[in-house]
C-alpha cells in the first residue's frame, strides 16, 4: 500500500488548523474544485472573485472528500466532523505547499517561467524526465497564487523531479511564487511583449521574469535563452543572485546549442550539443519554437542528472496540446481540410511562431494556407503596431488568405494586399459564416487569437461545417 499523500494530522500541523478527525486519517490529494475531486482528497474552500468555495463544501464531502479545509465562520451541517478549520484557506494552501516542498528532500525541483512556452516546456520536461524517475508536474496551466501552492501540495514525497509552471501579469508575483517553489533549476523560456498593458517596457518584463531567480536554492542554476535580446539583462540578474548560468539557443557560445535543425510539417529533427554531449533527436510537434524550448528542457535534464539520451529520445512523443498547435484533420467528401488549432491564446511571439509553422506545410499536401487571426490583447499602446508588423510574417510564411476579426486585426487586414484578404468581421461570431463559406478541401487553416478574442468557436464551426464529430461530441 503506497503511503498516502497526507494524513489529517500532518495537514493540521502544516496549516495550523483544528480538526476532530483521527490524525491518522488518510488524504489522497488536495483539491479546490468539487467537480473534479477524487475520493479521499481534501477540499480547500478558497474564496474566489465570483464564488466562495465554502458554498461547495457539502458537495465535496458528499462526493467522498476526506475532509474540507474551511474558515472559522463556516456554518457546518450538524455533526459534520470532516472539517479542518483554519484562519484563512488561501494561507492554508500556501502552508501545505510550503510543507510539501520542505519534506521533498531528495526531489530535484524545476521552475518554468517565460512570456510564452511555459506549459509546453513543462509538459516536455515531464516526458523527458519520466525515463529517469518519478516526475510530478503542475496540472494544466496552474501557475498562479493558488495554482503553484496547489501543485506543490499535491507532490508526493518520493518524487524524483518536481516541475512547476510559474506565471505572472504583474511585477512581484513571480517573487512570491518562487519562494514557495524554491527551485534548484529555473528556466526562463523567453522574454517578449506580453501583458504589456501592465508594464512600462519589455525591459521591465525581463526584470519581472528574473524574479524567478530569487527563490533559487543556494547553488541553483538559471537556464536562460541566449537568442533572446534580453539575455544579457537576465544573466546580470542571475549573477547578482550567484546563480549558475546555463544558456540555450542557436547562438554561438550557448551551453545547450542546436547544431543542425530540420523543420518538417509534423516534427523536427535536431542535433544539439547539450553541455558538451552531442544528442540527435526528433520532436513530435512542428515549429522552431519547440526546438528552442527543447534545448532548455535538455539542459535541465542534464543539470538534474537525468538520463540525457533517454530524455532526448522521449521528445519524439511531445505533441502540441489542445488550442496550442494541435492538428485536426477533417476528411470532407472532396478532400481533406487541416485545422491548426492555436485558439487558446496569442501574443506577438506565439503568433509569429504559429505563422512560421503554418508556412512549413508542404504545398503537395495542402494547396492553400489560410490564417484566421483574432486580436492579441493586453498589449497596451503598442498593440496596433504589433498587429500590423505581422504583415511580414504572413509574407514570410507565404500565407494565401487571411481571415481576421477584432479591432486591432482590422489594421493588419487593411495593410494586406487585396489577394491575401479572405474576409474581415468585427467579432469571431460574425466571422464564422464567412470562414466556413471561404474554406474548402485542400486548405490548411491556422486559427489563433487571444483567449478573449474567442477563436475556439471558429475551430468548432469549421469542424461542424465539414461534418466531423465535434470535440464536445467526442468527449
Ligand atoms: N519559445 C516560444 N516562442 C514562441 N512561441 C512559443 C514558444 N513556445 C511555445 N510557443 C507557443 O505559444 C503558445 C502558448 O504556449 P504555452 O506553452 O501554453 O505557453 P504559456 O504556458 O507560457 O502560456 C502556443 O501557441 C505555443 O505554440
Ligand atoms: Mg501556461
Amino acid at each position: 500500500m503506497p503511503k498516502s499523500l497526507w494524513t489529517v494530522g500532518e495537514m493540521v500541523k502544516a496549516a495550523r488548523g483544528k480538526c476532530s478527525l483521527p490524525s491518522g486519517t488518510k488524504v489522497s490529494g488536495v483539491s479546490i474544485d468539487s467537480r473534479s475531486l477524487a475520493p479521499d482528497e481534501a477540499f480547500i474552500a478558497l474564496r474566489g472573485l465570483n464564488r466562495d468555495g465554502h458554498e461547495f463544501v457539502e458537495a465535496a464531502l458528499s462526493q467522498g472528500a476526506s475532509c474540507a479545509i474551511v474558515e472559522q465562520d463556516f456554518k457546518a451541517p450538524r455533526g459534520e466532523k470532516r472539517l479542518l478549520r483554519v484562519a484563512d484557506t488561501l494561507q492554508a494552501l500556501n502552508d501545505l505547499g510550503t510543507a510539501s516542498r520542505a519534506r521533498a528532500k531528495d526531489t530535484v525541483v524545476i521552475a518554468v517561467t517565460g512570456s510564452v512556452g511555459k506549459t509546453g516546456t513543462k509538459e516536455a520536461l515531464k516526458i523527458a524526465l519520466m525515463p529517469s524517475g518519478l516526475v510530478h508536474v503542475s496540472l494544466k496551466s496552474h501557475n498562479n497564487h493558488w495554482g503553484v501552492p496547489l501543485s506543490l501540495a499535491n507532490m508526493r514525497q518520493d518524487t524524483n523531479f518536481g516541475v512547476f509552471e510559474a506565471g505572472m501579469n504583474h511585477a512581484g508575483e513571480l517573487k512570491a511564487l518562487t519562494q514557495l517553489i524554491r527551485p534548484h533549476i529555473a528556466i526562463i523560456t523567453t522574454v517578449a511583449p506580453v501583458h504589456l498593458g501592465f508594464f512600462r517596457s519589455v525591459e521591465a518584463i525581463a526584470d519581472a521574469k528574473a524574479e524567478i531567480l530569487e527563490g533559487l536554492v543556494p547553488g541553483g542554476a538559471a537556464i536562460l535563452n541566449r537568442d533572446n535580446p534580453y539575455f544579457e539583462r537576465l544573466r546580470r540578474h542571475a549573477w547578482q543572485r550567484k546563480a549558475k548560468v546555463v544558456s540555450f539557443g542557436e547562438t554561438q557560445g550557448a551551453d545547450a546549442r542546436s547544431l543542425s535543425v530540420e523543420l518538417g510539417p509534423e516534427s523536427s529533427e535536431v542535433k544539439a550539443d547539450i553541455l558538451g554531449e552531442t544528442v540527435s533527436y526528433r520532436i513530435g510537434a512542428p515549429g522552431i519554437h519547440f526546438v528552442q524550448n527543447s534545448l532548455a528542457v535538455l539542459a535541465a535534464a542534464n543539470l538534474a542528472d537525468a538520463d540525457l539520451k533517454a530524455a532526448a529520445k522521449a521528445l519524439a512523443g511531445w505533441h502540441a496540446q489542445t488550442g496550442r498547435g494541435e492538428r485536426i484533420v477533417i476528411g470532407g467528401k472532396g478532400g481533406r481540410v487541416a485545422i491548426i488549432d492555436e485558439s487558446y491564446n496569442a501574443n506577438p511571439a506565439s503568433m509569429r511562431a504559429a505563422l512560421a509553422t503554418l508556412g512549413l506545410t508542404p504545398r503537395e499536401e495542402y494547396k492553400r494556407r489560410v490564417a484566421v487571426l483574432g486580436d492579441m490583447l493586453e498589449l497596451g499602446g503598442l498593440g496596433p503596431k504589433l498587429h500590423q508588423e505581422l504583415v511580414e510574417d504572413i509574407d514570410a510564411a507565404d500565407v494565401d488568405l487571411v481571415y481576421a476579426c477584432g479591432e486591432m486585426m482590422r489594421g493588419l487586414y487593411e495593410a494586406l494586399p487585396a489577394k491575401r484578404r479572405g474576409a474581415y468581421a468585427k467579432t469571431s461570431e460574425q466571422l464564422a459564416p464567412l470562414l466556413t463559406k471561404g474554406v474548402g478541401a485542400g486548405d490548411v487553416v491556422m486559427i489563433k487569437g487571444s483567449f478573449g478574442s474567442r477563436m475556439a468557436p471558429l475551430v468548432e464551426a469549421l469542424q461542424r461545417h465539414f461534418q466531423a464529430p465535434s470535440k464536445a461530441a467526442q468527449a
